[in-house]
């Protein structure tokens, strides 16, 4: 099958025509990928701000059909549209049992780059090819646990439906089901890509009062107004901090890191006010650390800081319910997918992803 395969971090994707991909095992679906959307956690395993191994697929934002079933899988027929989660839950493990399935066992692939039994099914020239965070999409074909393909009518438009498989679980997965956000608080965004972006949609869709958000990227501020941002920053002209402190007048009720930052963690800690709630999004680079003062930050001011895999969502519960939302007009995926071009075109939507210019880019197998 075709696939845009990384073979040296840092430099660009390449896209080869001779990857194999196995049969579905017992518990397994094959699915034809048809979009594929772009994440900044590709970027930074492309870019090797994340250390990641070689030779590697990337890709976790995907829509497609199944194509083929391995034994034992009830639910899903060839030909079914689907959208790709890279947390599916496997419903009996530790954390699935506790209501917690997005970090689930069959998860763990976002860390090992390989299916639950240590293979990862794709290979090239006899030389095993990494599944990148679990799912390896910018393919013609891809191998998951059967919940990692979640059923969706079929008159979802696949290319809008793709950015529901991270940036959407993620953001407004971080709003309902991390955060647990309640109508009426007050909320603040540090960055607004995606994943951002969806927090804010998020918030409104809970009925925040007060929706701040931050980016230098003007063009992103303007999108978020778009999306329910009451209140637009610019981190390289305002004191961020100082002025989420004065327009709610105690500090933000919570703050969601979107950009990646490990000093704007710091940012939304002293944006928070007593009892606050702060919500690591964002993947900053492994280098990067935050420095807490435990007493200031906690003992005495009760703030809580809180981590975040995929929006901690259930995927085959809550893609269904996002897509409920955007069909009764809550949900913007139309204003998430600015760019559309060929699975060709990768490494500039990669380049475009890196400059901020646009959203999301769809590619297209
Ligand atoms: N927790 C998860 O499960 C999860 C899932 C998906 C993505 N992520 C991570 O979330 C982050 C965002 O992903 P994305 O795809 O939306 O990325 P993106 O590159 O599209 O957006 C990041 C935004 O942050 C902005 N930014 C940079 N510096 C800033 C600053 N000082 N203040 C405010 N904004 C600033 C950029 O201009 C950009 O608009 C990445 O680190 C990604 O790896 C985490
Ligand atoms: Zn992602
Ligand atoms: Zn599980």
């Amino acid at each position: 099958m075709r696939a845009a395969l990384l073979e040296v971090q840092g430099q660009p994707l390449r896209l080869r025509d001779d990857v194999e991909i196995e049969q579905p095992r017992a518990g397994e679906v094959r699915v034809r990928i048809r979009h594929c959307s772009v994440c900044h956690s590709d970027l930074s395993l492309a870019d090797g701000t994340f250390p990641g191994p070689v030779p590697i697929i990337l890709g976790h934002e995907a829509a497609g059909v199944v194509d083929a079933l391995g034994p034992g899988v009830e639910g899903l027929a060839p030909g079914d549209p689907v959208v790709l989660t890279p947390c599916p839950p496997c419903g009996s493990c530790y954390w699935c049992v506790r209501g917690e399935a997005s970090t689930c066992t069959q998860s763990q692939g976002i860390q090992t780059n390989a299916l639950p039994d240590g293979r990862t099914g794709l290979s090239r020239g006899g030389r095993s090819i990494y599944r990148g965070m679990n799912l390896a999409a910018f393919a013609e074909l891809v191998l998951v646990p059967a919940t990692g393909a979640v059923k969706i009518p079929p008159d979802v438009p696949l290319d809008l439906a793709c950015v529901i498989g991270c940036a959407v679980q993620t953001g407004v997965g971080a709003v309902l089901n991390t955060a647990g956000v309640e109508a009426g608080a007050t909320v603040l965004v540090l960055g607004l890509g995606g994943v951002g972006l969806s927090v804010v949609q998020g918030a409104r869709v809970v009925g925040a009062a007060r929706i701040l958000v931050s980016d230098p990227v003007a063009e992103r501020r303007e999108i978020a107004k778009r999306f329910g941002a009451t209140d637009c920053l610019d981190p390289t002209t305002d004191d961020v901090v100082a002025r989420a402190r004065d327009l709610t007048g105690v500090g933000v009720d919570y703050a969601f890191e979107t950009a990646g930052r490990a000093r704007l963690v710091e940012a939304g800690l002293a944006a928070a006010r007593n009892g606050g709630t702060v919500v690591c999004v964002g993947a900053p680079p492994l280098g990067e650390a935050i420095q807490i003062a435990p007493a200031a930050l906690f003992v005495v001011s009760g703030k809580k800081l809180l981590g975040c895999v995929l929006g901690s969502c259930n995927s085959v519960r809550d893609i269904p319910r996002l897509l409920w939302l955007w069909r009764a007009g809550r949900l913007d995926l139309e204003g998430l997918v600015t760019s559309r071009r060929p699975i060709d075109e990768i490494n500039q939507a990669f380049d475009d992803l890196a400059a901020g210019r646009g959203v999301r880019t769809v590619l297209s197998l």
